[in-house]
C-alpha cells in the first residue's frame, strides 16, 4: 500500500506524528509540494523533532526520504534543519534525497513575501515570510533556479543578474536598498557544492522503486483548505497540498497511489488570516489554545481555534479521495461539558453544505451546529473500546457524515498515545 497523509483542514493538523507512525509501513517518505512553511513536530520519547523541509521519516532508520521536484527548497533553511536534526542524534547523510528540479528559495524571494504583506496591513495573508510564494511566481514565470542550476557558474550568474535586474521596480517600490547580484551567486554557489551530494534525479529514483515494488510513504504539507487551486483563496498557500499534487510534485504516476489518510484535529485551528466560520473569539478559544498548545511551529504565533468544521472536511474528504481519517488530539476536548460540531451553512437564510468561491460570501456563512456531550478523559486510553463512551459517539458521527472510517485516534503528541484501529 502506498499512502499519502494530508491535512484536511488549515494545517498542522498533526500530520507529522501520524507520518511517523505509518513510516514504520513503508520503505521510502516524500514530501511533493511546499517548502520551509511547513512545521511538522514529531515527538519521540523525551524528544522534540519540528521538520520543515526533511520529510518526518527521517527519524527512523533504514527509510529513504525524498525532497521532490514540486518542493521548494531554501538552502539556509536546509542546512539550518540539518544541524538541529544532528544535535538530537539524527543524521540525514546517506538517507536523503533532493530533486534537481526543484525550486530554489532565493534571499529575494523572502524579501518580497515579507514586504508585500507589510504593505497589505490589514488585508495581509499572514504568510510565514519563507519566501515560498514568490519562489512559485518565479517557477510558473519560468525564471526560477533549479537545484541543477546552482552549480553551474554561467547559469547561475545569469540567472541571479537577470532576476535582481527584474526585482528592481519592485524593491524600488517597497523602498528597500537594491540586492547584490554577485554576493548572492557566491552564497548561492557555495550552497550548490554543499547540496550536491543530495542532489538527484529524483523522478527516475522514485519510478525505479516504485517499479522495484518499495513501499511509499507521501506528506503533505499545509492542508486542503489552502491548496491554491480549491482552498479559500487568497488566504492559501501557493502549492497543491491536495491528492493531485503528489503526481506533479514527485514524477511518479497515478497508480503510484492506493490510499489517502486525512489527518483531521478533533476541532480547527488557523494560523494566519482568512475566513473562519467556526473560529471561538472569546474565552472558549483561549481554552482550546492553551490545552492544545496551539502556537506555531514554524513561527511561534497564536493559532485562532475553533470547533470541528465538518463541512471543511468533507470537502477535502472529496477533493483527495481521502479513505480513511486520522483524528488528533482528542485528548484536548477531555473534560469539557459539550462540544459543537459544524454540519453545515447557512447564508442569507439558506442551507448550504458547500464552501462558496466568492470569499465574501463565505465569510457571510453561518455554521449551523450540532452539540455533543463532552467526556471525562480519553488519555492513556489504548484502545477504541476504552475510550469513554462519548468520544466514541463523537468519532462515530463524523465517519457517518463523513463516509469514511476513522482509522487513527491521537490522544497525545507521543507515539504511544495512539490508539489504531
Ligand atoms: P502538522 O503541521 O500537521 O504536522 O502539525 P503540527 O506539528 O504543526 O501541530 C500539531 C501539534 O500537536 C504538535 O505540537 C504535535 O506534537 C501535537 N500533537 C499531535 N497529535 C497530538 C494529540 O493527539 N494530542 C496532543 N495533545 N497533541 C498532539
Ligand atoms: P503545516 O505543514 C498552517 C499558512 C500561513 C498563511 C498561508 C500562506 O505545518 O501544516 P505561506 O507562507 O505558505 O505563503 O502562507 O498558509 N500556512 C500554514 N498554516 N500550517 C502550515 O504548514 C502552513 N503553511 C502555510 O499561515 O495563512
Ligand atoms: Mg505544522
Amino acid at each position: 500500500m502506498n499512502k499519502l497523509v494530508i491535512g484536511t483542514q488549515w494545517g498542522d493538523e498533526g500530520k507529522g506524528k501520524i507520518v511517523d507512525i505509518l513510516t514504520q509501513n513503508a520503505d521510502v517518505v516524500v514530501r511533493y509540494q511546499g517548502g520551509s512553511n511547513a512545521g511538522h513536530t514529531v515527538c519521540v520519547q523525551d524528544k522534540k523533532f519540528i521538520l520543515h523541509l526533511i520529510p518526518s521519516g527521517i527519524l527512523h532508520d533504514g527509510k529513504i526520504c525524498v525532497i521532490g521536484n514540486g518542493v521548494v527548497v531554501d538552502p539556509v533553511s536546509f542546512f539550518a534543519e540539518k544541524d538541529t536534526l544532528e544535535k538530537l542524534g539524527i543524521d540525514i547523510d546517506g538517507k536523503l534525497m533532493i530533486s534537481e528540479r526543484a525550486h530554489i528559495v532565493m534571499p529575494y524571494h523572502k524579501v518580497i513575501d515579507q514586504n508585500q504583506e507589510n504593505k497589505l496591513g490589514l488585508k495581509k495573508i499572514g504568510t510565514t515570510g519563507r519566501g515560498i510564494g514568490p519562489c512559485y511566481v518565479d517557477k510558473y514565470e519560468r525564471i526560477g533556479i533549479r537545484a541543477c542550476e546552482l552549480t553551474k557558474d554561467d547559469i547561475l550568474r545569469e540567472k541571479i543578474e537577470a532576476n535582481v535586474e527584474r526585482l528592481k521596480i519592485v524593491y524600488e517600490a517597497h523602498n528597500l536598498p537594491m540586492p547584490d547580484a554577485e554576493s548572492i551567486f557566491s552564497e548561492y554557489r557555495e550552497y550548490g557544492e554543499k547540496l550536491k551530494p543530495y542532489l538527484t534525479n529524483t523522478v527516475f529514483v522514485l519510478n525505479k522503486f516504485f517499479k522495484d515494488g518499495k513501499k511509499f510513504l507521501f506528506e503533505g504539507a499545509q492542508g486542503s483548505l489552502l491548496d491554491v487551486d480549491f482552498g479559500t483563496y487568497p488566504f492559501v498557500t501557493s502549492s497543491n497540498p491536495t491528492a493531485g499534487g503528489v503526481f506533479t510534485g514527485t514524477g511518479l504516476p497515478y497508480t503510484s497511489l492506493n490510499g489517502v489518510v486525512g489527518v483531521m484535529k478533533a476541532y480547527t485551528t488557523r494560523v494566519g488570516n482568512g475566513v473562519f466560520p467556526t473560529e471561538l473569539l472569546g474565552d472558549m478559544g483561549e481554552v482550546v489554545r492553551q490545552k492544545g498548545a496551539e502556537f506555531g511551529a514554524t513561527t511561534g504565533r497564536p493559532r485562532r481555534c475553533g470547533w470541528l468544521d465538518l463541512v471543511v472536511v468533507k470537502y477535502a474528504v472529496m477533493l483527495s479521495g481521502i479513505n480513511e481519517i486520522a483524528i488528533t488530539k482528542l485528548d484536548v476536548l477531555d473534560g469539557l461539558d459539550e462540544i459543537k460540531v459544524c454540519m453545515g451553512y447557512e447564508i442569507n437564510g439558506e442551507r448550504i453544505d458547500y464552501i462558496p468561491a466568492l470569499l465574501d460570501d463565505f465569510s457571510k456563512c453561518r455554521p449551523v451546529y450540532e452539540t455533543f456531550k463532552g467526556w471525562d478523559k480519553t488519555k492513556g486510553c489504548s484502545t477504541f473500546n476504552q475510550l469513554p463512551d462519548n468520544a466514541k459517539n463523537y468519532i462515530r458521527y463524523i465517519e457517518d457524515f463523513l463516509g469514511v472510517p476513522v482509522t487513527i485516534v491521537s490522544i497525545g503528541a507521543k507515539r504511544e498515545e495512539t490508539v489504531i484501529r
